[in-house]
């Protein structure tokens, strides 16, 4: 039984590394400090050897293109939109705006950012996460795939 609990910490813990991990390569990347990673929220660049990340206060975003956070209103769709949270409940939504390809988080009814998903991927409000657009309901997906029916939207 010890044993058995020790390889579940073990695995628990190898997988939780691995979500942290980026898509960066920075080995021989120089002074320039190059953008590998981005999301609304956070940017991860490479700067002599090493991997930098910066996580945007809370009401600043990315603005990729000068590389630094800045207040929303100074930044291009679809990280710089503010999103209209009163009368939602706590959690993710689908910008509908943008195909479903990012979202938002309201909390207390205040918006606090957007998010991009991965490539391929769309915001399936009823899971909370991004997925293939076949599982994910319409108008953000075909709802072809793997579903709960009847396949609506649940906000
Ligand atoms: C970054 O660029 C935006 C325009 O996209 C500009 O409004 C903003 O002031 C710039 N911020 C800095 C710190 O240079
Ligand atoms: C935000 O949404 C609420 C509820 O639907 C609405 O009453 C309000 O006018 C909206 N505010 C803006 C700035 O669009």
């Amino acid at each position: 039984m010890t044993t058995f609990r020790s390889l579940f910490t073990i695995l628990i813990g190898f997988t939780a590394i691995n979500a942290v991990v980026s898509q960066c390569d920075c080995i021989n990347s120089g002074p320039d400090e190059t953008i590998c990673e981005w999301a609304c929220t956070y940017f991860i660049y490479c700067q002599n050897n090493n991997e930098i990340r910066i996580d945007c206060p809370v009401g600043e975003v990315v603005n990729v293109d000068n590389g630094t956070c800045d207040t929303v209103e100074n930044v291009p769709p679809p990280c710089g939109v503010l999103r209209n949270c009163t009368g939602k409940a706590d959690g993710y939504y689908a910008n509908t705006d943008d195909n479903c390809l990012s979202y938002h988080y309201c909390e207390g009814e205040q918006f606090m950012s957007n998010n991009i998903c991965n490539d391929g991927l769309v915001f399936d409000e009823a899971q909370q996460i991004c997925n293939w657009p076949a599982n994910v309901c319409p108008p953000c997906g075909d709802g072809s795939g793997d579903v709960i029916e009847p396949c609506t939207r649940t906000s």
